[in-house]
């Protein structure tokens, strides 16, 4: 046993180590990494974004501005995921169930990047994996009230909505008027909707139809003061490794997201943030043999699992923290105002996403006074070779075309898009 334990180290130490050639910052050396911590915290040179740029491996024929749907990984990740994956394939059931400490220093790495320990963080494969596990975790009694918004994202409406069939909860719904710039407004319309029977409020951290940033911390706050017993949920799908905070700051009870995303780690990889009082109480979606322990892992138990992708996630820490989240925040932010200064001034063009930096970020949206949101995706891709995406609220109230950089994205391609935008507003 101690023999094979020894191979089966020895195995996946070699993975880790296996040499890459620099210009792959993670396998920087000591000296590279300096640099990139002497830049300045914001530095919009060409030269530092092109080199970033190179780290990928994305089309150069179609400009990706639909980042926010999944992101791609940089080559240094895809590098190690191969790697992971070819070691596993020479003897998978071997290093299957025996990469314990890689996975564990993974969580370490996950919890230092959200500030909170790694005893509340469970690796799994996404945001709708988190979300299900707390909604299906908790036991409800009938009349037991949520509060969402009609903004949400739709499959963690639509599970909310199973819940109300199955156990009898009522789904109190905000709407929002997108885009909302008022704190105050905001908190208010989440407080005024506590009532005695408040179960669970719902928070979407950046929403995905405008990337409207909703004051999480501001909100749980007023909330808890309100009843410290209400559980507060965070959809966190596009905020985490995309704006600088730390999920212990935002006081919530638990927060989701994916991996794949704003990381940009392997595809199927996401996260759960349980505060560590909150663990005991919530049922593991997948069975578990001790469904009320205190340990964060009985969320992580589904089977056979895809671990080279989440050994992998490692690598995407350290390109993210080469970076840097201030760094990284302020490019996307300055990605999105760059193409929106361009086009806001235009007849017929409808800028839908809040200019101020506290309320957006990367995402942003617009839509066309003179033409569908869905004549103007296609012509994008087809006449300019522009991808983005179309979106919508559950009430139609709100309809536009979300535009997603991320941190490859070259201003010729926002360009691009500037160029349609304009030529298609006077179609
Ligand atoms: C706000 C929000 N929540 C949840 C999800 C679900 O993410 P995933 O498909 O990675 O589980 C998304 C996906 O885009 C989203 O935008």
């Amino acid at each position: 046993m101690t023999n094979r334990r020894n191979f089966l180290k020895k195995g996946c130490l070699a993975a880790a180590s296996t040499a890459f050639t620099f210009p792959h910052f993670s396998h920087a050396t000591e000296k590279e990494l300096n640099l990139w911590k002497k830049l300045p915290r914001f530095n919009n040179d060409d030269f530092l974004w092109d080199w970033v740029r190179n780290e990928y491996s994305v089309s150069s024929t179609i400009a990706n501005l639909n980042n926010g749907s999944v992101s791609p990984q940089p080559k240094v990740v895809q590098e190690v995921l191969e790697h992971y994956t070819r070691e596993f394939n020479t003897i998978p059931s071997m290093y299957m169930w025996s990469e314990g400490d890689t996975s564990n220093a993974v969580r370490v790495q996950l919890a230092a990047l959200a500030g909170c320990s790694p005893e509340e963080i469970a690796v799994n494969r996404n945001t709708t994996e988190a979300l299900n596990t707390v909604i299906w975790g908790m036991n409800y009694n009938k009349g037991d009230e949520i509060i969402l918004t009609e903004q949400d994202y739709t499959s963690v409406m639509n599970t909310w909505q199973e819940a109300e069939a199955r156990y009898g909860v009522v789904l109190k719904w905000l709407s929002l008027d997108l885009p909302v710039e008022d704190d105050e407004e905001i908190v208010n319309a989440y407080t005024q909707a506590v009532t005695d029977r408040t179960k669970v409020v719902m928070i979407t951290h950046v929403n995905n139809i405008n990337g409207n940033i909703l004051p999480v911390k501001k909100i749980t706050a007023a909330i808890k003061d309100i009843n410290p017993a209400i559980k507060v949920l965070v959809d966190g799908a596009h905020s985490f490794a995309h704006i600088d905070f730390k999920i212990s700051e935002l006081g919530c009870d638990f927060y989701g997201t994916s991996l794949h995303k704003w990381l940009c780690a392997p595809f199927g990889t996401g996260m759960l943030y349980v505060k560590k009082s909150e663990i005991q109480g919530l049922w593991p979606l997948f069975t578990h043999v001790d469904p009320q322990s205190d340990n964060i892992n009985k969320f992580a138990t589904f089977g056979t699992r895809n671990l080279p992708a989440e050994l992998s996630i490692a690598r995407a820490i350290d390109f993210h923290k080469a970076i840097g989240i201030e760094r990284k925040e302020a490019r996307l932010r300055y990605l999105k105002d760059y193409w929106i200064s361009k086009v806001h001034d235009i007849p017929n063009v409808e800028i839908k996403t809040s200019m101020k930096p506290e309320f957006a970020c990367a995402l942003g949206s617009f839509s066309l006074k003179n033409m569908p949101d869905g004549e103007v995706v296609q012509k994008l891709l087809k006449n300019y070779q522009v991808h983005v995406t179309q979106k919508g609220d559950k009430t139609g109230k709100f309809h536009g075309m979300r535009v997603t950089p991320h941190i490859y994205t070259k201003t010729e391609e926002l360009d691009r898009l500037v160029k349609g935008i304009q030529e298609l507003s006077r179609a």
